[in-house]
């Protein structure tokens, strides 16, 4: 008997249900982009390289690019489609815009999502490769201009707005309710 090389899924995408028939080796990205029309999230290198399509699994990020769409199935994906609140931008996306944290924008997409994690993992206290002092009664660390880049450095632009982007991060986090260790960029 020859092994199926396609199932039926349905994927969670901003909280709507998409029930679709894919190839196994079909990409989450692809199935985004190509069969959903979900075009938000952007295909720059294909390799895992440059985090342009960069979504959200379960509220953590992921490349969708290096993820199966099969292997998705009973998660909860968020894309860039589904990060305002309607007509009512996130503070992240408000802060991109009003902070020039782009150029083409090509790259956008993937930086808010990740902006997004960022600002969880900051919040629960991740450190990152950075944070100098790791000992637990150190408490979370500020989210520094050096703490964003680091914790950004996936994502590449190819326009090179880092500083906007570093400062548009900074403010969102400022912005976020109850926040604290938060450094001014
Ligand atoms: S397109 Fe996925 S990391 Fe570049
Ligand atoms: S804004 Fe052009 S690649 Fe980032």
């Amino acid at each position: 008997m020859t092994a199926p090389t396609s199932s039926v899924i349905t994927l969670h995408i901003n909280g709507e249900p998409h029930t679709l028939t894919v190839d196994h080796r079909t990409t989450l990205l692809d199935a985004l982009r190509e069969r959903l029309g979900l075009t938000g999230t952007k295909k720059g290198c294909d390799h895992g390289q440059c985090g342009a399509c960069t979504v959200l699994l379960d509220g953590r990020r992921a490349l969708a690019c290096l993820q199966l769409a099969v292997a998705t199935e009973g998660r909860a994906v968020t894309t860039v489609e589904g990060v305002a609140d309607g007509d009512r931008l996130h503070p992240v996306q408000q802060a991109f815009l009003e902070l020039d944290g782009y150029q083409c924008g090509y790259c956008t997409p993937g930086q808010i999502c990740s902006a997004l994690a960022v600002l969880e993992e900051h919040a629960a206290g991740w450190p990152s490769a950075v944070t100098a002092d790791l000992r637990p009664e150190a408490g979370p660390p500020a989210l520094t201009d050096d703490e964003i880049r680091e914790r950004m450095s996936g994502n590449l632009c190819r326009c090179a707005a880092y500083p906007a982007i570093v400062r548009a991060v900074a403010r969102a986090a400022q912005e976020r309710p109850g926040e604290s260790g938060t450094v001014a960029a």
